[in-house]
């Protein structure tokens, strides 16, 4: 089992092939990879879908109007952002915030896995259908899985929750609304992340 400078330095060696990849043609079109960021020693997760246009500039993931969010839904548990890692299926971004292609996916696919394996967590949480589904390996659609938790490769339990970007459009609060249900879903997530480490 590799230390933690072990993880870190085959983390990056790992962005440095990323950084490098023109398997598919969003290569041609980005201005940066957006590998992740983050703890490489944590047990919690985030995995969303691509980058999007200020990530893209940046490099960094979840940094425009539904990373602001995330980070929000986030510290309203008190989870920071740097004590978990925060990446996406999908490293580059898609013309017009379209959604990655299946064939996308499963180019960048040995990226993710290569992350989940350097990482180890104990626990991934998918942001939106395109994450749940690569994931996962199915294709009910988010508003069935979310909130439920799935047993996943070598022990690692995978709980779906909205994407920010799908809150950014349903602004009610009301009991039952999707940004009611995250609320009840990030309180899951920090429950069960507690658990681990008592
Ligand atoms: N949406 C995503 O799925 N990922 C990001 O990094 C930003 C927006």
């Amino acid at each position: 089992m590799l230390d933690l400078e072990g993880r870190l330095s085959l983390m990056e060696e790992i962005k440095a092939e990323c950084l490098k990849c023109k398997r598919c043609p969003l290569s041609q079109l980005r201005t940066q990879v957006v590998f992740g960021e983050g703890k490489v020693n944590t047990e919690l997760m985030f995995v969303g879908e691509a980058p999007g246009a200020e990530e893209d500039v940046q490099g960094k993931p979840f940094v425009g109007k539904a990373g602001q969010l995330l980070t929000k839904i986030l510290q309203s548990v008190g989870i920071s952002r740097d004590e978990v890692y925060i990446t996406n299926v999908v490293k580059c971004r898609p013309p017009n915030n379209r959604n990655p292609t299946p064939e996308e996916v499963s180019m960048c696919w040995p990226f993710l896995e290569a992350q989940i394996a350097v990482i180890r967590p104990k626990i991934i949480v998918t942001l939106g259908s395109v994450s749940t589904q690569a994931i996962l390996k199915l294709k009910d659609p988010i508003t069935s899985v979310r909130g439920k938790w799935f047993e996943w490769i070598g022990g690692i339990r995978v709980f779906p929750m909205f994407h920010p970007s799908f809150l950014l459009r349903n602004l009610s609060r009301e009991k039952g609304s999707p940004r009611w249900l995250t609320w009840e879903d990030i309180k899951e997530v920090k429950r069960a992340w507690q658990e681990l480490r008592r």
